[in-house]
């Protein structure tokens, strides 16, 4: 039986479990791995492309096969992590295959069969779009996002050599259907404990909406319980069903992409900076900008770092009303103030009950690319290629970025931009002392540029393998 309405509303206790799917079956075998749980993998590489206006038949044929081949469903890459544990076997190469609105015309669907989100049609470059937000003009964007993005194929491997020869033998027919405008290598940076950072150095990807059973759990274990935070989330901030679906369990998923270059050496330089004017710690000076220190531990909870193999995520604001401890601006209190809207006094407009404020959630399936080395500090070159998955574009990243990390009055009027992603830099005003209220004010510089991007769509696996 088809999955209802309620089933995708609900959030189920113990999560889905991909190896005892019971309803979900259907689901998670026509659904693109990667959105429901990050596929883990390296290295991955990104390819952006424009099809041929007189090879739309071949096109769809390359689309076919190369889905056929290399796509895994949200089922296949469960199956394959758990061979990983059982038995160490890896599970190779992973792939996505995503369209913009472009995309679809490109290929001949008609208006009905094409994705309806509004940001989706409208595409990053559209002017609204981009006051919207805050992006740079189109003319400052790296040159192969300036053009007609109609499709990006995503490969991923833990194997690098690997990954570079399969890339190396899916171009040559590629490039008889489609113009490759664009590509972006991304790997995974970890620092000397072997967590995941990005490039300022901080821990990256401890926050996600839960979805798999397999993460309650283990986020469970380690948090106790969930009694300050609960991550899991239901599947309607997620998917959406997919226009072309072959089955009633066909659903896709938004992607949004950016590419967001790190300005590394004025980061440190400006925290050393705030550091010296605050008369605190540099640790501290950065745990202030972020929310949490570079090891992950949340300001809110500590004025040290404690270096916990996995950081916890079972905190919210409850007990730092007046934000003396994590700053109202912090990048994690901007971008998720688990329930600031409703508890604190907010600014007119901004007032929402933490179910509604949770459903802005959206799954980050971010990577580095640029520098390798993390005790480099490079200006230009390095940054995120930041990836996030929701199923509603205006609701999830869009408002996140445009409503709550770019106003200098989220949460409360004054508070300023979030200093890590806000759009145009302001002034914040940074606790004295940890814990005190005495504040003192202090702007940066942007560290962070968008040198490009799209809003793509990740259709069904079953619509995509018969294609023709
Ligand atoms: C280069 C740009 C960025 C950097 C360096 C960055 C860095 C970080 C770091 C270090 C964390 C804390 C660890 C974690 O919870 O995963 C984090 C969390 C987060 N970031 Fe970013 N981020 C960037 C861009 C963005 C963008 C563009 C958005 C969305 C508009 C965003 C949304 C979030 C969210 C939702 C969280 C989790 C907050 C929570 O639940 O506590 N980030 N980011």
């Amino acid at each position: 039986m088809a999955l209802r309405e309620e089933d995708l509303k609900n959030i189920p206790e113990t999560g889905i479990d991909p190896e005892n799917s019971g309803k979900y079956q259907g689901l998670l075998e026509d659904l693109q791995g990667n959105i429901l749980k990050g596929h883990g993998r390296d290295y991955s590489v990104h390819l952006f492309l424009q099809w041929k206006p007189e090879q739309i038949h071949e096109a769809k044929q390359w689309i076919q096969t190369f889905t056929q081949t290399y796509v895994k469903s949200a089922k296949q890459q469960a199956n394959e992590a758990l061979r990983y544990r059982q038995e160490g076997i890896s599970g190779g190469i992973f792939a996505n295959f995503f369209l913009s609105r472009k995309g679809y015309e490109a290929l001949g669907f008609e208006p009905f069969q094409i994705p309806k989100d509004q940001p989706f049609t409208m595409g990053m470059k559209n002017e609204q779009i981009r006051d919207f937000l805050g992006d740079p003009e189109v003319e400052e964007w790296e040159e192969g996002f300036k053009n007609e993005i109609h499709a990006l194929i995503l490969i991923a491997d833990d194997n690098l050599i690997n990954l570079l020869q399969t890339v190396n033998q899916i171009t040559p027919k590629l490039r008889q259907v489609a113009v490759i405008l664009h590509r972006e290598d991304g790997f995974i940076l970890r620092n000397k404990a072997g967590q995941v950072i990005e490039h300022f150095g901080f821990v990256d990807g401890v926050s996600q909406p839960l979805f798999i059973k397999r993460d309650i759990v283990k986020a469970q274990t380690n948090d106790c319980n969930f009694s300050q935070w609960d991550p899991r989330a239901s599947l309607d901030i997620i998917l959406v069903k997919d226009p072309n679906g072959k089955t009633e369990d066909s659903y896709g998923s938004y992607l949004v992409y950016r590419k967001l270059e790190q300005n590394v050496k004025a980061f440190r330089e400006d925290q050393q900076q705030l550091a010296q004017t605050l008369k605190i710690d540099n640790d501290l000076a950065g745990a202030l900008v972020v929310g949490r220190f570079a090891d992950g531990t949340p300001v809110t909870k500590s004025d040290i770092p404690t270096y916990a193999a996995t950081p916890t995520n079972n905190f919210n604001y409850d007990a730092d009303v007046a934000a003396t401890k994590c700053p109202f601006h912090a990048h994690i209190r901007k971008t998720n103030p688990r329930g600031d809207t409703g508890r604190v006094e907010s600014s007119p407009g901004f007032d929402e009950a933490l179910a509604v404020e949770k459903n802005h959630r959206i799954a980050r399936r971010a990577i580095s690319y640029g520098e390798k080395d993390p005790t480099q500090a490079p200006e230009t070159g390095s940054g995120l290629l930041f990836l996030c998955f929701q199923s509603n574009i205006e609701n999830q990243f869009n408002f996140m970025q445009a409503r709550w990390a770019n106003p200098d009055r989220f949460v409360k009027v004054g508070v300023g931009p979030d200093p890590v992603i806000g759009q145009p830099e302001g002034t914040q005003k940074w606790p004295k002392k940890w814990g005190e209220s005495e504040t003192q004010e202090y702007s940066f510089k942007l560290w962070v540029n968008m040198k490009g991007g799209e809003y793509l769509f990740a259709p069904s696996l079953r619509f995509l393998n018969h294609l023709v």
